[in-house]
């Protein structure tokens, strides 16, 4: 759980440690990351899986050496979906063989650093990169393991941006039109290659489970046809990730263990039905495990009242550090966490400092009417897809990320600085 505390007199503490405290000595804005909880959550998706399933983290969500390192200790896997993600993972210690190496347009070198470096799993994602992939494990004189990434027509209820399993998107093979089946007879067929099994991912942010229960029902009717076709009965299937987290008060997420149960149960019904061996699941939760423990912590600057509208309450950072609500329209909360107020609410805007009207943080919320400049204010719940997706839009500094642990805090992703800056800016 949550290390997440306030004091009497108003000061939140993560950590055991005040963020008062955390503010003076890392700067704002900062990403706060309660390293306890982070682990309690990988573990808890570990346990309830078990021993016969893999939990892969997605590591787009977040990734630093220390999160592998935590990951590796928690027993967890680890899918990643670019070099740079697979370099992290490798220097950390991670071993390839837990790795799973995911993407849609995958470069010739990076495939060839998968394959060299030994990684558990590459996610086929197309017709040529089935070819592609083989031609270049043969080269180097591997046969390697891989999954083929297929859709499974699923409208899965989310966000057009992050919903992935529906036709008219880029990812994966369509099982419309016999597309799937073909690329197994590919992918069967080539020496280079060992099909271990198939991978469905149908989205993102996703509460309901109805999309995984079609998802997995598809994804076993493929296994059955293919055990039919080739006698090969494949021994893996990958659900994906995309279980959602409370963003706000209005979100009810599913805990670990009922996830676990209700995917063990389909995928068996499912292969009892067709008489299958049960297949080894995995799933690659990313939002899930480190969604909800980090916040941003910022300072608030320029409070502007609008008329019978709202209060614009600015921040020390905006969209380059959380671009999730001006992509997404994406839903936060926030809290004063720096001293109790006893003032009335008000409605506020929270946005950053940059040059759009679009930079906004928080759309609704509340705040004490005598919020002032100096004050902190956290945004909960941005451990995922928030430090992964910032950029140095009007050369923001990018905030570090600080690792908080039994009263004690470590940088474990520093602050950009202005040198970091210049040094790319090489006219
Ligand atoms: N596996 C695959 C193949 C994926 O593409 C993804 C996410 C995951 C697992 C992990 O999904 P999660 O459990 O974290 O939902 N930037 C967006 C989310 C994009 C997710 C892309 N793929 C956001 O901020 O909401």
């Amino acid at each position: 759980a949550s290390t997440v505390t306030r004091t009497p007199d108003g000061v939140v503490s993560v950590g055991g440690i005040e963020v008062t405290r955390l503010a003076e000595e890392f700067g704002t804005p900062a990403y706060l990351i309660d390293e306890v909880d982070f682990r309690e959550r990988a573990r808890a998706w570990r346990t309830a899986f078990g021993e016969d399933a893999d939990v892969f983290y997605a590591g787009k969500a977040f990734l630093s050496r220390a999160v592998v390192r935590w990951l590796h200790e928690e027993g967890l896997n680890l899918d990643v979906c670019s070099g740079g993600e697979l370099t992290t993972a490798l220097s950390a210690g991670m071993p390839a063989d837990r790795i799973a190496f995911h993407g849609n347009n995958k470069s010739v070198d990076e495939i060839e650093t998968a394959i060299r470096a030994g990684v558990g799993r590459i996610v086929l994602d197309s017709f040529q990169e089935i070819v592609r992939v083989a031609h270049i494990a043969q080269s180097l004189g591997k046969r390697q393991r891989v999954q083929i990434r297929i859709t499974v027509g699923v409208e899965a209820h989310t966000h057009e941006f992050i919903a992935t399993a529906h036709e008219d998107q880029k990812f994966g093979v369509p099982l419309a039109g016999g597309q799937a089946a073909e690329a197994v007879r590919r992918a069967l067929q080539l020496d280079g290659l060992e099909l271990i099994g198939i991978h469905s991912h149908i989205g993102s942010q996703i509460f309901d489970m109805s999309g995984f229960e079609v998802a997995a029902h598809r994804v076993v009717g493929l296994l059955k046809d293919i055990r039919d076709e080739h006698g090969v009965e494949l021994p893996e299937i990958d659900l994906g990730g995309g279980l959602g987290i409370a963003y706000t008060s209005a979100d009810d997420p599913r805990e670990p263990h009922e996830i676990a149960k209700a995917l063990h149960e389909i995928v068996s019904r499912e292969c009892e039905a067709a008489k299958l061996r049960t297949p080894r699941i995995s799933v690659e939760p990313g939002r899930a495990i480190v969604g909800p423990t980090a916040f941003t912590l910022y300072e608030v600057g320029t409070i502007k009242p609008l008329e019978n509208l709202r209060t614009y309450v600015s921040v020390d950072g905006g969209m380059s550090d959380n671009i999730r609500t001006a992509l997404y329209d994406a839903e936060y909360s926030v809290a004063l966490v720096s001293r109790t107020s006893e003032a009335a609410p008000m409605l506020v805007r929270v946005v950053g400092k940059h040059c759009e009207s679009g930079d906004i943080v928080v759309k609704d919320a509340f705040l004490p009417a005598d919020l002032a400049p100096g004050d902190l204010i956290a945004v909960p719940a941005t451990g995922a897809y928030c430090r992964s997706m910032a950029s140095n839009y009007n050369h923001a500094l990018r905030p570090p990320v600080v690792a908080v642990r039994e009263g004690e805090a470590r940088v474990i992703v520093r602050r950009e600085t202005e040198e970091d800056l210049l040094r790319l800016d090489v006219g």
